[in-house]
């Protein structure tokens, strides 16, 4: 069958930005406890990395009054696929636009999914070279492990709330060239869809929002490799005072290794402790979980996914029940370190 759709023009998920109301916690949290370097300041903002993230960010901490992301950025295989991605998204009415490059990152086009999450798509991205005092001995690393904290690799995954699942899967399926690897459903209604451009088992996952809010954020993944680094980490967090949601368990969905916690300004982490699932065959068939297999979708090992949060806590907060137009920040309280 002659393949039509794009396929790999989108390389991976770069980098994203997240709006904290404690911006000294948040960088608390991502540089003493995770390990991540600080590489830039600019006005609100702090932009940090991991140590094998190969740019010179992947996170990006703006001040703000409440948590949310800001948008996240997706490079491109190329300059040629940037341009035919841009086509695509301005034929269907998404685009925003270009604007001029963020630190390390030439010219971007932002857009915005049918629910309103903010996305960018890049091509010209700065390789990260560490000062020599950073540089490893190892030399597929861009930088040494640090020797604090439970460090992590790199970015690995974003997972988004919406109110409709299904166009935002078919946004980035139809324009982007993702394919779906998994996906949840509850009768007819697509609950949950995991899709990568690329090996990964997921990169961009799209949760439903039971509160109904359009556009929120359900949390970023960093990922460490080994599982018992969540293990580890959630010691660590015990012991500091931050939020663990849920975890350590691993998904049936995925087969991740996962641990959640809150970070200080409010927004929502994932651990990630292994790849789970890589996508080696070209034909790699699609999985449907349905809501009689979702105990061991969620959690292979019994882990409690709490519903009064994982499944409807988002940033922004909302007021349950909502009504359906874009979240705005209310009193709904965001977990707090105890
Ligand atoms: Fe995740």
């Amino acid at each position: 069958m002659h393949e039509t759709r794009p396929h790999h023009e989108i390389a991976h998920l770069a980098c994203i930005e997240l709006c904290s109301p404690d911006p000294a916690g948040s960088e608390w949290f991502f540089t003493q406890l995770l390990g991540m370097y600080v590489t830039e300041r600019r006005g609100q903002s702090v932009y940090l990395r991991g140590y094998e993230d190969p740019y010179p960010w992947s996170l990006k901490i703006t001040e703000g009054p409440t948590p949310r992301m800001v948008h996240a950025s997706l490079r491109t295989s190329s300059a040629d696929a940037l341009h035919r991605r841009v086509r695509a998204v301005a034929a269907a009415g998404l685009g925003d636009g270009w604007i001029d490059g963020d630190f390390g990152h030439g010219p971007a086009y932002r857009f915005h999914t049918p629910d309103g999450h903010e996305l960018r798509l890049l091509w010209e991205a700065e390789q990260y070279l560490a000062p020599p005092d950073l540089r490893s001995k190892i030399l597929t690393r861009p930088s040494k492990k640090p020797l604090h904290g439970v460090p992590v690799r790199r970015i690995d995954h974003l997972n988004l709330m919406a109110a409709d699942v299904s166009a935002v899967r078919r946004t980035c399926e139809d324009l982007l060239g993702m394919r779906t690897r998994e996906r949840l459903v509850d009768g007819d209604a697509e609950v949950g869809t995991w899709m990568s451009s690329n090996n990964l088992g997921h990169e961009v996952a799209v949760m439903r929002d039971a509160r109904g809010a359009l556009g929120r954020f359900h949390h970023v993944a960093f990922y460490y490799g080994v599982a018992q680094h969540n293990a580890d980490a959630a010691e660590m967090f015990r012991e500091q005072g931050v939020p663990i949601e849920a975890g350590p368990d691993r998904h049936g969905i995925s087969q991740g290794a996962f641990l959640y916690v809150f970070e200080p300004g409010g927004n929502r982490v994932e651990l990630f402790g292994d790849p789970g699932v890589l996508v080696l065959e070209p034909d790699f068939r699609t999985r449907t979980w349905t809501m009689d297999e979702i105990d061991v979708g969620m959690a292979i090992g019994g882990a409690q996914l709490p519903w009064e949060t994982y499944f409807t806590y988002g940033t922004p907060p909302v007021e349950a029940p909502h009504d359906g137009t874009t979240g705005a920040a209310t009193s709904d309280p965001a977990p707090v370190p105890d």
